[in-house]
C-alpha cells in the first residue's frame, strides 16, 4: 500500500483533502503531519483521527530528524506539502515564521525526501507567486510561463519555496510536482481570510472591513475542486512541471461582499466599513488552468453561487468552531491588524 506524507493536514486545505481521501477509501496510508499553529487545528481533522488509515504526527516541516524517523517507520513514497504560514497581512506584521516555515521548512523536506528516496513530491503553491495583473485588461491571465514576481513577504517566500523545488528538479532528478492555485473558499477556512472573516463578523454583529476601495480581484475556487486538482497532478502529473489551477472566477471584493450580505439578510450600509488598505495589496489575479484541462482533464466542478452558498451555511452550523477560534491568541492578531484602520 502507497504512503503519502501530507504536511500541513490540520489547515485549511490540507485537512479538506485529507478529508476526501478517506471518504473517497483510497488504497492509501496517510501519515498527516502539522506544526499546530494558530493556523492548525486538530478540530479540522477531529472525524478522521480514528480512521486507520490516517496517522496523525505533530511536528515540525523544518525538524530533519523527526522528517527522517518518518521515513524510516512509515516508508513514505509520497509527499504533499501544504505546510505554510499561508496569510499575507500577517506577512506584513513579520515575515520570519514565512521565511522560516515556508523556505527553509521545504528545503528540509525537500533534503529529507531526496536523501530517503520518495516517489513524488508534490508542492502545494500559489498564483501569488506571479505578481498582479492590471484590472483593465481581461484577457491577461497568469500563465504557467509567468514569470515569478512576488509582491508580499508571503508570496516572496512561496515562490522562493518554488525554485528550490524547480532546481531539485533540474539539479538532483527529483520528481518534482508544483501546483499554483488561485483563492480558495470552503469549510475550515481560518477566519483571519475574507470570506470565513466577513461571515463570522456578521453573524457576531461586527461589521466587515473592506480593504481601500474594495476593488480588488480574486479567482475564487472551492475548496474541493484544489484538492481534486492536487490528487490528479499527485496521481498523472509530469514530473517537473508546474499546474495552474483556477475557478475561473474573477470576483472583485465588494462583489463578495454583496453576496455575502445577501445570503445573509444583511445591508451595506449597516454592515460594511471601508479600512485602510493592506501595503503593497495586488491588484487583480487570475489563472489560466488550460493546461490542467488539456493534459489531466480536470476543471472545476462547482459554481460559485451554489458553493459560497454550503460554505456560509458550514459556519453557520459550525459556530461552535470558529467562535473556539476567534478568541486567545485571536483576538490579539484581529486588535492588532485592524485598530489603526
Ligand atoms: P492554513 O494556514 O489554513 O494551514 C496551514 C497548515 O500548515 C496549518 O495547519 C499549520 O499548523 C501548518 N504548518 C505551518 N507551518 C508548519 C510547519 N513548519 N511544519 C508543519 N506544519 C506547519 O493554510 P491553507 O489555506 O490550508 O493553505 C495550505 C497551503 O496551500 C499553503 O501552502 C498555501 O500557501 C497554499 N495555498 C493556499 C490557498 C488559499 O486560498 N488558502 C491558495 C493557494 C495555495
Ligand atoms: O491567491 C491565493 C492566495 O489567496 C493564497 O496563497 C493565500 O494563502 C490566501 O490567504 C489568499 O490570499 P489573499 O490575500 O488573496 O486572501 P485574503 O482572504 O487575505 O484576502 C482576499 C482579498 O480580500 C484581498 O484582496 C484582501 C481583501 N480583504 C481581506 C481581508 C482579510 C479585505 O478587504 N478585508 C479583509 O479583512
Amino acid at each position: 500500500m502507497r504512503t503519502i506524507l501530507v504536511t500541513g493536514a490540520a489547515g485549511f486545505i490540507g485537512s479538506n483533502f485529507v478529508r476526501m481521501l478517506v471518504s473517497r477509501g483510497v488504497d492509501a496510508r496517510l501519515v498527516a503531519l502539522d506544526k499546530l499553529t494558530y493556523a492548525g487545528n486538530l478540530a479540522n481533522i477531529a472525524d478522521l483521527i480514528d480512521d486507520e488509515r490516517l496517522i496523525f504526527v505533530r511536528g515540525d516541516i523544518c525538524d530533519a530528524e523527526l522528517l527522517s524517523g518518518l521515513w524510516d517507520k512509515h516508508g513514505i513514497g509520497e509527499v504533499v506539502n501544504f505546510a505554510a504560514e499561508s496569510h499575507v497581512d500577517r506577512s506584513i506584521m513579520g515575515s520570519g515564521p514565512f521565511v522560516s516555515s515556508n523556505v527553509v521548512g521545504t528545503q528540509v523536506l525537500l533534503d529529507v525526501a531526496r536523501n530517503k528516496g520518495v516517489n513524488r513530491f508534490l508542492q502545494v503553491s500559489t498564483d501569488e507567486v506571479y505578481g498582479t495583473l492590471p484590472e483593465d485588461k481581461p484577457e491577461i491571465k497568469f500563465t504557467e510561463q509567468t514569470p515569478l514576481a512576488p509582491n508580499s513577504p508571503y508570496s516572496a517566500s512561496k515562490a522562493a519555496a518554488d525554485c528550490l523545488v524547480r532546481s531539485y528538479f533540474h539539479t538532483f532528478h527529483m520528481p518534482v510536482l508544483t501546483t499554483r492555485c488561485s483563492n480558495n473558499y470552503g469549510p475550515y477556512q481560518f477566519p483571519e481570510k475574507l470570506i470565513p472573516l466577513f461571515v463570522t463578523n456578521l453573524m457576531e454583529g461586527k461589521k466587515v472591513p473592506l480593504y481601500g476601495d474594495g476593488l480588488n480581484v480574486r479567482d475564487w475556487l472551492y475548496v474541493e475542486d484544489h484538492c481534486e486538482a492536487i490528487w490528479t497532478v499527485l496521481e498523472r502529473g509530469r514530473p517537473g512541471e508546474v499546474y495552474n489551477i483556477g475557478g475561473n472566477n474573477e470576483l472583485n471584493n465588494r462583489r463578495i461582499t454583496e453576496v455575502i450580505l445577501r445570503e445573509m439578510g444583511k445591508s451595506w450600509d449597516e454592515s460594511v466599513q471601508y479600512v485602510k488598505d493592506r501595503p503593497g495589496h495586488d491588484r487583480r489575479y487570475a489563472i489560466d488552468a488550460s493546461k490542467m484541462q488539456r493534459e489531466l482533464g480536470w476543471a472545476p466542478r462547482h459554481r460559485f453561487e451554489e458553493a459560497i452558498r454550503t460554505t456560509i451555511r458550514w459556519y453557520i452550523e459550525n459556530q461552535a468552531w470558529w467562535r473556539a477560534i476567534k478568541s486567545g491568541e485571536y483576538l490579539k492578531y484581529y486588535q492588532q491588524q485592524y485598530a489603526s484602520r
